[in-house]
């Protein structure tokens, strides 16, 4: 029976190992080298993502740490263009979507926004009368911003009004204001199709006046989207769809690109800027049929 005692041995000192193991061994937290606090004995302030060594700089310079760290120039800069003036093209699956600029210029930039704008823009990836944040700004604030500390929000903005101000030429000078509420009024009324579209399958969840019952982030009022003259951006939403990932759950607008033909969606995109824009787009079938080309390579 010496064998069956041998075995208990091994399995003992195994056992024993192993405890060993679980309670001296490495820790999850142990690649970082610092001390290890217990969460609820944490006494430090508010947790940041700037380093320590940041830790006494002031907003400004905590922000510039932190807009770099968040990859905000590589989307809102062109290349060998001013910084954050946007004019970025990014082919997306779907297609080519254009960043804003959010330099500080008070007309075409971010530079009229109120700093409790620019942090709920941010921090929600919506900002009451400028719009939400579709596309890759959605993306990048429902899985990163949004996890940012108030404080750590607060510095990018107070970073991005020291921005010098950039003018770009093709953004018109002040989004337009909410559309009047009956659908005789307003923009666009001449575009009989895009007008019908937009009954069929926009004004349930958008509104006649562009500031939607359904969600906040479904208002088109303000967004630079639908004040962009060129259009683009809301053709290409209009095809693609896009969905924002609240704390409520997925919000989404499914995509029409098999619903219509180029020159409805043309149609459509040109009204909604006429109606909710400062100017109404002139986009014709064939850029729409470019911006599905686009999208399938
Ligand atoms: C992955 C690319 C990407 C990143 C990263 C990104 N942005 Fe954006 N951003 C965009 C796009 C595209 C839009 C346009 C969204 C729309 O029209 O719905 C936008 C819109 C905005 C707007 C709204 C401007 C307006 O006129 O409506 C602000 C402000 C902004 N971004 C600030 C920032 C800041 C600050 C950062 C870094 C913390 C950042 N963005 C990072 C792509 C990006
Ligand atoms: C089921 C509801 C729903 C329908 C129908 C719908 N949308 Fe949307 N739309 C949304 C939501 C929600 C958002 C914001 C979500 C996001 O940005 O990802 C949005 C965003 C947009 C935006 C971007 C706004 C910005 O701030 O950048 C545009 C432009 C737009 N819709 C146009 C249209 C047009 C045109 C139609 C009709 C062809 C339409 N939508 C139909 C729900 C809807």
């Amino acid at each position: 029976m010496r064998w069956v005692w041998r075995i208990v041995l091994i399995l003992v000192i195994a056992g024993l190992g192993a405890v060993g193991w679980i309670v001296f061994g490495p820790g999850p937290l142990s690649f970082a080298g610092g001390n290890t606090v217990a969460l609820g004995d944490y006494k430090e302030p508010a947790p940041t993502g700037v380093p320590a060594s940041l830790a006494g700089a002031s907003l400004i310079a905590r922000g510039e740490y932190l807009a770099e760290a968040a990859d905000c120039a590589a989307c809102h800069t062109v290349p060998g263009r001013p910084r954050y003036a946007g004019g970025l093209a990014f082919k997306l699956p779907f297609g080519t979507i254009y960043s804003p600029n959010i330099t500080a210029d008070k007309e075409t930039g971010i530079g009229g926004w109120s700093d409790a704008d620019l942090a709920s823009y941010l921090a929600y990836g919506h900002a009451r009368a400028h719009g939400t944040a579709s596309g890759p700004m959605g993306e990048a604030v429902d899985r990163s911003f949004s996890q940012m500390t108030v404080d750590d929000i607060k510095s990018i903005v107070a970073y991005l009004q020291t921005v010098p101000a950039i003018t770009s030429p093709d953004m018109p000078a002040n989004p337009a204001p909410p559309a009047p509420a009956s659908h005789r009024d307003g923009g666009g009324e001449r575009n009989a199709r895009g007008k019908l579209v937009f009954e069929g399958s926009c004004a349930s969840c958008h509104g006649w006046t562009g500031e939607s019952a359904v969600s906040p982030l479904a208002t088109l009022t303000g967004a630079a989207a639908v004040n962009d003259p060129a259009g683009t951006n809301v053709a290409q939403i209009v095809l693609s769809g896009t969905t924002r990932l609240t704390p409520d759950g997925a919000l989404s607008m499914p995509s029409f690109g098999h619903a219509y033909s180029d020159d409805e969606i043309a149609a459509v995109a040109n009204y909604v800027t006429a109606r909710f824009g400062a100017k109404g787009a002139s986009l014709t079938a064939r850029d729409v049929s470019k911006l599905r080309e686009q999208a399938s390579q």
